[in-house]
């Protein structure tokens, strides 16, 4: 591969919005770097999985597809394991899969550039993993922005938390944050681009600090919600311990924050929230919800629960229940606890049977869609603004999201074709859990 003109790189990105946005700066400093990016294995040179490790199942995904392209490496193509099993797995990966040439974790990608040299080279057994201690972001210019509508921007890299059940301040590193100026200016790069919506991205955005010491988070989120041009922010994920009420202040002040909260809440029960080590009670986290309900404007509230945590009781998993009655979220990503590498949570007892852990889960879903089912019914009548994001040519329908960031499907009257990437009025004329539909108005 040294010396050809022509390299040519694939990848693939598995995991959460910080991975995917991760995979656009790794995507941006390797075509800076003179490679071009190919759609297939079977195209190109360099083969990259950007991988996600926060279960089991995600780890595993790409073990299999290393296995399945080992049989390219005959052909000399060289294949890399970068992100959370990266970082996690170290070394061992190119025991595992002799194949694989670099390893690299999220926190050394400053690093690719000199590690692509060596790669050049012939190296074999590249590795960036001793990075989790550093204090600097990974900042580039280079940015390839997949994502054509929504901006995405990191301001705070790394988890400090140490949660009992999670990996990530094991495979993210400690907590650093850019500083304001350099988010600010980032946002107005974007802005003149032409994009006109943007998420801030963190594991956990509410422990921002602006290492020049300028702004608070709420700060933070104001200013780039008053930057030209820019209609829509968002930000995930928060931590409800860090999470104040100037951030519902800021909301409800400016117009262009999304009325859309993600606030991770993992279980209603005091006790297991002790276990976990979330560093909140049940009635701090209602405390937070209540905050979010007595705003001027409607905030829409999802969350993530685990289910299944070792030693959760029967009486447990129902306070968890009557939490979302409490709640009334408008959607929950729901797990079954997967025990991880290195976390706190594997010495502890009255592991629950897997069979238990997938009843609970589909109990849960049940009682959530329910939920859902009916207060999306109160958007009927109403009506929203969505960005438009595409088309679905066979059912003639034209997809967006709300500013709370539903999914709104909508029929356009005769004659008017709109703009993906615009923004468009929608008469809300029928809902389903997890989606809204409509008609545009012009
Ligand atoms: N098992 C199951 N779910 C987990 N999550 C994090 N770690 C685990 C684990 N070990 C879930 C949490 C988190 C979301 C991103 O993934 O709910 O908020
Ligand atoms: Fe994202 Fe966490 Fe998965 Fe890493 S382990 S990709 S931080 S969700």
């Amino acid at each position: 591969m040294s010396d050809r003109a022509d390299k040519k790189f694939y990848l693939e990105t598995f995991g959460c919005q910080m991975n995917v946005h991760d995979s656009e700066k790794v995507i941006g400093t390797l075509i800076s770097e003179g490679y071009r990016q190919v759609p297939t294995v079977e195209e190109a040179d360099l083969v990259l999985y950007n991988t996600c490790s926060i279960r089991d199942k995600a780890e595993q995904k790409v073990f299999h597809r290393l296995a399945d392209y080992k049989k390219f490496q005959k052909q000399g193509k060289v294949f890399g394991v970068l992100g959370c099993v990266a970082q996690q797995e170290g070394e061992k990966i190119f025991e595992r899969a002799p194949h694989v040439s670099m390893v690299c974790g999220s926190a050394s990608y400053r690093n690719l550039p000199q590690m692509l040299v060596q790669i050049e080279a012939g190296n074999r057994h590249v590795t960036g993993l001793d990075d989790r201690q550093t204090d600097e972001c990974f900042e580039t210019e280079f940015t390839s922005r997949t994502n054509p509508h929504r901006g995405y921007i990191t301001i705070i890299e790394g988890c400090d938390k140490f949660c009992a059940y999670c990996v990530v301040p094991f495979t993210r590193g400690k907590e650093r944050s850019r500083t304001s100026d350099s988010v600010l200016a980032e946002a107005r790069q974007m802005a003149d681009l032409g994009y006109t919506e943007i998420q801030l991205l963190g594991q956990n955005v509410n422990s921002y600090k602006d290492p020049a010491g300028k702004m608070s988070f709420a700060e933070l989120l104001a200013a780039v919600g008053q930057v030209a041009g820019i209609r829509r922010v968002r930000f995930t994920t928060s931590h409800p311990r860090d999470f104040g009420k100037d951030i519902v202040e800021v909301i409800d002040a400016v117009q262009t924050l999304c009325d859309h909260v993600h606030l991770p809440v993992q279980s209603g029960s005091t006790r297991v929230l002790d276990a976990m080590q979330r560093l909140y009670t049940r009635d701090q986290y209602l405390e937070r919800i209540a905050w979010m309900k007595s705003a001027k404007r409607e905030i829409s509230l999802t969350t993530d629960i685990i289910v299944g945590f070792p030693g959760e009781t029967e009486a447990e998993f129902e306070e968890t229940l009557s939490l979302l009655d409490a709640v009334e979220y408008d959607g929950v990503f729901s797990f079954k606890y997967s025990p991880r590498p290195n976390t706190p949570a594997l010495n502890l007892e009255d592991a629950i049977p897997d069979g238990e852990k997938a009843r609970r889960l589909t109990v849960l879903m049940e009682r959530q869609r329910d939920i859902q089912k009916r207060r999306n019914q109160r958007h009927i009548g109403q009506c929203l603004e969505a960005m438009v994001e595409g088309k679905n040519e066979t059912r003639a329908q034209w997809n967006g999201r709300t500013s709370q960031n539903k999914v709104l499907n909508f029929v356009v009257p005769d004659g008017i074709t709109p703009t993906i990437g615009g923004y468009a009025s929608v008469e809300i004329t029928g809902s389903f859990p997890n989606s809204l539909l409509g008609q545009m108005m012009v």
